[in-house]
């Protein structure tokens, strides 16, 4: 076997793992590969213009890349000559037919397999780096052992990275979990895949962070993970509504909470509640198993968590509405980030999305402003009019009668908000849904002030 890697999907997920991958193992050549020649072109474009932004992202793709690290569209060869085939295509809810609006569309995830059936030469370690329902490593392994001559195993690791710390996350994992076959050739494939997380001469993931499980438990741990984290999110907003409407402040009961250790103190911020591409899909995917094995008491108890989010954003906006009078029309309003979170760029999801279609429907003039996200953004929004995309948030907060604040980018806390509150249509309103900016500065310059929970 050789020590060679090879990932089909150079996205979020493919680009970063590989490239943390390839510089913790200098020894291993290692191929990313993609269909989309333009994802493939910014990878292994001169001036490092990447196709994700990802903090500390370029430092370690300058590093590794043309090196031990390549970016291709030949999917064919790069398959044929790697013995470890990662496979991080992406598998969004499914919007058709069957389990539409809850399960995953495994339609590229098939298409890979097939791929590497077609193409492969000899037998391989194919690991699932997607995110995927309980069993799809049974049905990717139906589809690859077919040959008389070789067999493919097949590994489930999933990816727990968060977007904007993806590097730390990798370089420092809380764990690295593989599933496997308990069989002898499935024993060996998984201590392989440990070789490529302990890095070379053992200068990665220690030992005893690296979990080993079966591979129904692996996949079905991932998906829940995820929706104990967003059900995290959607209890502290729960309370958020009841703070408001008691004079309670969510901030300090978050705190209080979380210094419970059985609790702890991460993933209690109320805020505009939960976007990113993985959330609510992986929630709705775990959704559809319980409904698929009959367990429909447990459907509905993770349904909730979803609704509790929607609602967050509905309130957003019926609270702006009440405090400016009952009244958007033609009123401007300058929305403070469009990335469903800070440090980056991404805004699959992002509740900013789908404030800003609310809001357009009250024929609000929306100006949106975010560091890294306004590539991204003008797509979600091209079928509707009357937004505008400004980089500088001072000039989208000219002439406005409020700024809403969705995304909690440092750089909006130490920004002249007297300036702001100068240029701005009185009374001049800041709704802050992240609670990061300083509120009774804020009130001494002269805005009113809005906050989640408060
Ligand atoms: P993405 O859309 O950014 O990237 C997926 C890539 O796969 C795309 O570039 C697409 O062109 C490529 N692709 C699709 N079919 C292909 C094929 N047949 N051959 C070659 N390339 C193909 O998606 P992502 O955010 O990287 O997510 C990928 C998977 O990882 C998903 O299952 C997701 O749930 C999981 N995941 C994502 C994150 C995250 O933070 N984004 C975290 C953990 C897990
Ligand atoms: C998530 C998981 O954290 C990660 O383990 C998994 O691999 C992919 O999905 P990601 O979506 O990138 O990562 O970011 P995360 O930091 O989890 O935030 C998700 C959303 O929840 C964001 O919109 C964030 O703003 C929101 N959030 C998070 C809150 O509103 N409050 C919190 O306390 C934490």
């Amino acid at each position: 076997m050789n020590r060679d890697i090879v990932c089909i999907g150079a996205g979020y997920i493919g680009g970063p793992t590989m490239a943390v991958i390839a510089a913790k193992n200098p020894d291993r050549r290692v191929v990313v590969v993609d269909i989309d020649k333009k994802r493939i072109a910014a990878w292994n474009s001169k001036n490092y213009a990447l196709p994700i932004y990802e903090p500390g992202l370029v430092d370690v793709v300058k590093k590794v890349r043309g090196k031990n690290l390549f970016f291709s569209t030949d999917v064919r060869k790069a398959v044929r000559e790697c013995d470890i085939v990662f496979v991080g295509v992406n598998t969004p809810t499914k919007m058709f037919g069957r389990g539409a609006g809850r399960a995953s569309d495994l339609q590229y995830w098939e298409a890979t397999a097939r791929n590497i059936a077609k193409w492969a030469n000899r037998g391989k370690i194919v690991v699932e780096k997607s995110t995927l329902p309980v069993r799809t490593a049974a049905a990717m392994s139906a589809i690859l052992n077919t040959h008389d001559k070789f067999r493919f195993q097949v590994l489930s690791n999933p990816e727990f990275l968060a977007e904007g710390t993806a590097i730390r996350d990798l370089l420092e994992p809380d764990r690295v979990l593989i599933g496997g076959p308990s069989d002898e050739a499935g024993e060996e494939a998984v201590r392989a895949l440990i070789d490529v997380y302990a890095g070379k001469d053992g200068c990665w993931v220690p030992r005893e962070r690296i979990l080993t499980t079966n591979v129904w438990s692996a996949e079905l741990t991932k998906l829940a993970a995820n929706a104990f984290l967003a059900q995290r999110v959607s209890s502290i907003n729960a309370i958020a509504g009841l703070c408001e409407a008691t004079g309670a402040d969510v901030d300090e009961v978050a705190r209080v909470i979380g210094a419970d250790r059985r609790i702890g103190p991460r993933f209690l911020k109320a805020g505009p509640g939960f976007g990113g591409s993985c959330f609510k899909k992986d929630v709705l995917n775990l959704v559809y198993l319980c409904e698929s094995f009959g367990l429909h008491t447990a459907a509905e108890y993770w349904t909730q968590v979803i609704k509790m989010n929607d609602h967050q954003q509905e309130r957003i906006v019926s609270r702006l509405f009440k405090e400016m009078f009952n009244t958007l029309a033609n009123k401007k309003i300058a929305m403070f980030g469009f990335a469903f979170k800070a440090d980056t760029g991404d805004t699959r999801e992002t509740p900013a999305g789908y404030v800003a279609r609310l809001l357009c429907e009250e024929h609000v003039k929306l100006s949106v402003t975010d560091p890294k996200a306004i590539e991204n953004g003008r797509r979600d929004l091209a079928d509707i009019d009357g937004v505008a995309w400004e980089r500088d948030p001072y000039a989208a907060a000219k002439d406005a009668d409020a700024v809403l604040l969705m995304t909690d980018w440092a750089e909006y806390a130490t920004l002249d908000w007297e300036r702001i509150y100068r240029s701005m249509r009185k009374p001049a309103l800041v709704f802050d849904t992240r609670n990061c900016l300083d509120a009774a500065a804020l009130r001494k310059t002269g805005f009113k002030v809005l906050n989640v929970g408060k």
